[in-house]
């Protein structure tokens, strides 16, 4: 998109001589979304959730029609083709496929409008935060253009203290989920493209000077000692800064430096947070203008040898895949409530870790994991084909990189930022990038596990050949494989053999699995075709029988919990536009393959 846009205004300021400094305020006024402040939900908020009108523009002319400037009849000949007055309104947050019959498959332009009151104070601050939008938002405030962001799973935000008005105020987003090419994810993915404003959106008022970003974790490889920071935003950066923990009875004091930041390292006697026992802390951070609070815990996370240690100790990653949607609802997941739904059904099949893919999900989701004693990985959705080669793909993918790690950094249930899936084949741009990328990520947090998913293993002659580039920059070799789906077992699946070019790394079974419908017996239950639970679940016993043959097993992660929809999966008996490798179907019905995984997580 920015592309053919730079492109189109090269043309017009070369044709037609358009001065420099227009040319220049048309940038300015193309501003990408700030990175968020964190922790907005304990920020001095006003929500704009709720009910938005809406313009469904499938033709996209609402660009052409500038549509963010709600023009007005000034005279009896005056008429203007679009209004948000008197049509359809859509719930925020909330996907618009869910909502509206006529949008079910819809990919393209919705307009979003709310109206808000303000009173501008002079000593205050004011920030439009979005928790997420899919795939692209251009941002108007009174009729005025203030950004665009890219990427439809990560949190962005708006300073628009000097362009709120007294009184009522209009907000617009021109939301487009169309595929892009040189898109993340690309073109072709499995699920269903939601579009829509889809989390929280807020109104967040600060003083001149607030806590913008703070870091408190523990130090890598250490069990008690927080290496951590604080960063102001505003005039006033050098300021004392605490961090309190009443429950240990913690009062750590520190300063900020001419550049708002504060360096923190501090050790306490703490209680590890671990699945068995979910402890987390209450803890204020404080400056001289600002406050916030948090409910933070700490655990070590690290590979040692062949071996995942938490606290060090080794533990056994017992997973499952979760896409982002209610079953349901039948669309896509946001509150508490959806975020239980789905990581009830995770406990109770006996995971200690659920992969949260292929995007990072929302922040109720990882924080009700993480209080349920669910450790998460966390995933980029720089998945399957993407255009490697386009020069806008690495900063993209750096971009939805520090939005992630940003926001969830203090999520100590996060275990595991996965940065990349099935990015076969192994070329120079992939390889390029993806090395980047972890060399990006290391420096933003080196104290969670880094993965990239493959699926790019050889398997002949019932032996698998692990050998991928990207192994050497991963901490777990992640597999991807549906042996007994999409490709048969080639002898029997206690005799496979490995060739690992990592040895010494412990092996991660990422996706497994295959298709059943639930309750399907329209055939034989040895035949594939007829999309039987029997047939799923021999594909278990099998995978279960291998896995006993892997060395250096760390954990395996079943794909996936619910079926879930994918309008590539088209068979109108057995899918209906569902990808059915569920173990649980849409309604929740647990299928037999369920029952084989829950009996191997609990003797595990
Ligand atoms: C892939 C991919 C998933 C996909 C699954 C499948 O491995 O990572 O996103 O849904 O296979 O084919 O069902």
């Amino acid at each position: 998109m920015k592309k053919n846009k730079m492109k189109m205004l090269r043309k017009i300021f070369f044709k037609k001589r358009i001065p420099a400094i227009l040319f220049f305020f048309i940038l300015l006024n193309n501003v990408n979304g700030q990175t968020a402040m964190i922790n907005f939900q304990s920020r001095n908020l006003a929500s704009l959730n709720g009910d938005w009108n809406v313009i469904i523009d499938p033709t996209g002319i609402g660009e052409w029609r500038q549509v963010w400037l709600e023009k007005k009849p000034q005279k009896k000949t005056d008429f203007f083709e679009y209004s948000f007055e008197g049509g359809p309104v859509l719930k925020v947050p909330g996907d618009f496929n869910s909502q509206m019959r006529e949008l079910a498959y819809f990919e393209g332009t919705v307009w979003y409008k709310k109206q808000f009151h303000y009173t501008v104070k002079k000593d205050k601050r004011l920030f439009l935060y979005f928790g997420a939008v899919n795939y692209m938002a251009d941002v108007f405030l009174n009729g005025e253009k203030i950004g665009s962001h890219e990427g439809g799973f990560t949190p962005f935000q708006f300073e628009i203290t000097d362009k709120v008005k007294d009184g009522v105020n209009a907000v617009i987003v021109k939301v487009n989920n169309t595929r892009q090419e040189n898109g993340l994810p690309g073109l072709g993915y499995d699920w269903f493209n939601y579009g829509g404003i889809t989390r929280d959106v807020a109104l967040i008022e600060t003083g001149n000077t607030f806590i913008e970003d703070y870091y408190i974790q523990l130090k890598k490889g250490s069990l008690n000692t927080v290496l951590g920071r604080v960063q102001l935003n505003g005039r006033e950066a050098e300021q004392k800064v605490e961090i309190k923990i009443p429950e240990l009875n913690l009062l750590y004091k520190t300063r900020t430096n001419e550049q708002g930041v504060a360096k923190l390292e501090f050790s306490s006697n703490f209680e590890r947070w671990s699945p068995e026992n979910p402890k987390l802390y209450k803890i204020i951070i404080k400056s001289e203008t600002d406050s916030v609070w948090d409910d933070i815990g700490f655990r070590s996370i690290e590979v040692q040898g062949d071996k995942v240690l938490l606290n060090g100790k080794p533990i056994f990653l017992k997973a499952v895949n979760i896409h982002e949607e209610n079953p349901y609802k039948a669309a896509r997941a946001y509150s508490k409530e959806d975020a239980a739904l789905l990581l009830n059904a995770a406990k109770e099949l006996g995971c200690n870790l659920v992969r949260l893919v292929h995007y990072p999900h929302s922040e109720n989701m990882i924080k009700e994991a993480e209080k349920m004693g669910l450790m998460v990985w966390s995933e980029l959705p720089v998945y399957q084909h993407i255009q490697f080669a386009d020069s806008s793909v690495p900063s993209k993918m750096e971009g939805m990189l520090n939005e992630m790690i940003r926001r969830d950094k203090n999520r100590c249930g996060i275990i595991v930022w996965s940065l990349s899936n099935e990015t076969y084949p192994s070329t120079t741009n992939r390889d390029k990038a993806l090395v980047e990328l972890t060399k990006k990520c290391k420096v933003l947090d080196s104290s969670r596990l880094i993965v990239h998913v493959t699926n790019s293993q050889r398997y002949a002659n019932n032996t698998f050949e692990m050998a991928d580039t990207l192994y050497k920059y991963s901490d777990l070799v992640s597999i991807n494989e549906y042996i007994g789906w999409y490709i048969p077992w080639q002898g029997k699946p206690s005799d496979t053999k490995w060739k690992l070019a990592y040895p010494d790394k412990p092996v991660f079974i990422s996706e497994f699995g295959g298709e059943a419908l639930y309750g399907s017996n329209y055939g034989p239950a040895d035949e594939a075709a007829y999309w039987t639970e029997g047939y799923q679940e021999k594909i278990y016993i099998d995978q279960l029988e291998m896995f006993n043959t892997i060395p250096n097993l760390s954990g395996v992660c079943p794909w996936l919990l619910f079926d879930y929809r994918s309008s590539g999966r088209m068979h109108p008996v057995y899918q209906k536009g569902y990808n059915r490798k569920g173990l649980l179907s849409e309604r929740g019905d647990k299928k037999k393959a369920w029952y084989i995984i829950k009996k191997y997580f609990g003797k595990k």
